[in-house]
């Protein structure tokens, strides 16, 4: 009988409960049936729904696929591959009209099909800046897989000619999506851990990609750090004054492209804020991807997710199914989420999030980091 004192008015006579914050799937329930507006803006008509045209259907390009086909904003008018094969077992899978697939010969008809609003482009790098231009010349809204160029330059034109056609030009930097790391920065941003004195990520690739996929990657920093140096600066809210990087490759057809399959960096800012982030190509036990971020009020961490709770305890311990596998699974729903904001930039509810001159300066640290590596010193950021 001791706690009876704590005995409270029947729940039927108390405030309605709502949702918690966190719980981005219920509120996408509420929205979903009528409860909650998705936003307050109105949509002009014929955006209502969006035509897009999607370059590739590769790792990437499938995700997009997915969630383009399943999204009631979007309407897929063409996809672009290279790969008949793969153009026809897709065709079976999503029932696929002909005249929506092309190959990259026929790609004339996305750039003057005036009804296209948007591409959305996931081919191989090397091939990123004459489809973003194409499609920004074409006055066709452009979302682009990360990085938008292979270099800084090509990056600067592209979003310069965005600017002049003034059409939104998307990096699609999909970690910034994630519910998880979105709770996390706003969390930080709101003081929880005080002035941050320390941020770690760690960024571990499952599976090992294809050497061919390494091949034409763009490198180990352009390809795999850029995400983490967006991530702890978009966290931050600052870019760093030094960089400082080191690498090793271990895999023998890696090292044989001079490129590397493990890098540790750190990147200091002028706030006094010190980052460390560690990178492989090749995690064994799955998509191993955390962020941590230190103050004197405590820390916020963003650890691992594995695809469900299961806990299973017997004599030998206790075991839970394993990581992510990969990047589509585990960031699964950032790549929803970065799909509905590009939806809602070409509607016109909301802004391009990630600035183009953000991007530049991500590329600008890639760089300055591979440098560092090579030298075995400290670089001085100049943007
Ligand atoms: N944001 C992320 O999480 C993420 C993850 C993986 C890859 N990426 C990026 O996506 C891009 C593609 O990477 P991927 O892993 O999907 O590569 P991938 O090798 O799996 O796929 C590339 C696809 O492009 C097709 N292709 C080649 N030339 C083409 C052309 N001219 N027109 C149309 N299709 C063509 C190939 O046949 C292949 O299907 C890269 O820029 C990469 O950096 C981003």
């Amino acid at each position: 009988m001791t706690t009876v004192k704590f005995a409270t008015d029947s729940p039927y006579k108390q405030e309605k409960q709502q949702h918690h914050i966190t719980d981005f799937k219920y509120k996408e329930f509420l929205v979903g049936s009528g409860q909650v507006k998705s936003n307050n803006k109105e949509v002009p008509e014929h955006l209502k729904v969006i035509n897009v045209a999607l370059f590739a259907f590769g790792r990437a390009g499938s995700i997009h696929l997915t969630n383009i086909m399943k999204n009631s904003r979007l309407h897929l008018t063409y996809l672009v591959e290279s790969d008949r094969e793969k153009l026809e077992s897709v065709q079976k899978e999503w029932s696929l009209p002909d005249s929506v697939l092309l190959s990259p010969q026929q790609d004339h008809k996305v750039f003057s099909d005036p009804s296209v609003h948007g591409i959305i482009i996931a081919t191989p790098t090397y091939l990123h800046k004459d489809l973003v231009t194409r499609g920004l010349k074409a006055r066709k809204a452009v979302f682009c897989e990360k990085p938008i160029a292979d270099d800084l330059e090509d990056t600067r034109m592209c979003y310069q000619l965005a600017k002049e056609m003034k059409q939104p030009l998307l990096c699609a930097f999909n970690r910034r999506f994630d519910p998880s790391f979105c709770q996390l920065r706003q969390k930080v941003q709101a003081g929880e851990v005080g002035q941050v004195h320390l941020v770690k990520t760690v960024a571990r690739d499952c599976p090992l990609p294809s050497i061919e996929y390494i091949k034409v990657s763009g490198g180990l920093y352009h390809d795999c750090a850029v995400h983490d140096i967006d991530l702890v600066c978009w966290v931050l809210g600052e870019y760093p004054t030094h960089v400082f990087a080191t690498a090793s490759a271990f895999i023998p057809e890696i090292a044989a492209l001079n490129d590397h399959d493990t890098i540790g960096f750190t990147m200091k800012f002028a706030s006094g804020t010190i980052s460390m982030t560690d990178i492989s190509r090749n995690a064994v036990y799955g998509y191993d991807q955390r962020l941590e971020v230190f103050g004197p009020k405590g820390m916020v961490s963003s650890s691992n997710e594995r695809p469900y709770p299961l806990v299973t305890s017997n004599v030998h311990g206790t075991s839970e199914p394993p990581l992510h596998y990969s990047f589509p699974s585990r960031y699964c729903q950032g790549y929803i989420n970065e799909l509905n904001h590009f939806c809602d930039v070409v509607q016109g509810v909301s802004e391009v999030s990630i600035p183009g001159d953000n991007t530049l300066k991500v590329t600008k640290i890639a760089s300055a980091l591979a440098q560092s590596a090579a030298t075995g010193q400290m670089v001085e950021m100049v943007y």
